[in-house]
């Protein structure tokens, strides 16, 4: 296959974009400013789930106007294509310790929610003062496990999407829109 041939085969598979650069800039400055209020000068965490939210961690922590740090925490359940494997494993974990400080999830989609269910579970046990989950996407009717997050700035349908940090197989996770994704 060529290079050519290897870009269309990529772009063929981008459906149709279903939440344009705009709105989610537009989503997340109201959200920055939600967050930055509900704590009033308490010291917050920001943790995101690597891979997928870190997209959307870099534009909503600048929309944060209030003192924040920062810490990574890696799940996975998707090891291949479209298809959860049903098991969430935490390939990294964070390096601080979160008892001193108010907690807020930052995750990219919540989808069966046993990612966000597992990890809500385990930094609990850590006795942070407070934790709350922000999601920029929510898929409610794909739900396995009761998850309900504190904040979503989307809510969609069963569409497998991509972009904005999202990927399919590693890929797309450059788009600066999210897409439906071409079975
Ligand atoms: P859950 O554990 O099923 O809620 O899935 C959470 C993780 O699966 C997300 O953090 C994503 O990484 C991935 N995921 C779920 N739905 C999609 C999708 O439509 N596109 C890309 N990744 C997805
Ligand atoms: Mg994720």
């Amino acid at each position: 296959m060529d290079k050519q041939q290897k870009i269309n085969e990529f772009n063929g598979k981008i459906k149709r974009v279903i939440i344009a650069e705009e709105e989610i800039k537009t989503a997340i400055k109201k959200a920055g400013k939600q967050i930055s209020d509900s704590y009033d000068g308490r010291p917050i965490l920001l943790v995101s789930i690597l891979k997928g939210a870190f997209v959307f961690m870099a534009d909503l922590c600048r929309a944060i106007e209030v003192p924040c740090e920062i810490g990574f925490m890696c799940a996975q359940s998707y090891f291949s294509g479209t298809q959860s494997s049903g098991v969430v494993q935490i390939t990294k974990d964070l390096d601080q310790d979160i008892s001193g400080y108010h907690v807020v999830i930052v995750e990219d989609i919540i989808d069966t929610g046993r990612t966000l269910n597992e990890i809500v579970k385990i930094l609990k046990a850590r006795n942070p003062l407070s934790l709350r989950v922000v999601t920029l996407l929510d898929k409610p009717s794909r739900r396995v496990v009761e998850f309900n997050p504190d904040l979503a700035l989307f809510t969609i349908p069963d569409f497998f999407v991509i972009g904005y940090g999202l990927d399919c197989s590693e890929l797309y996770r450059n788009l600066p829109y999210i897409a439906e994704y071409a079975e």
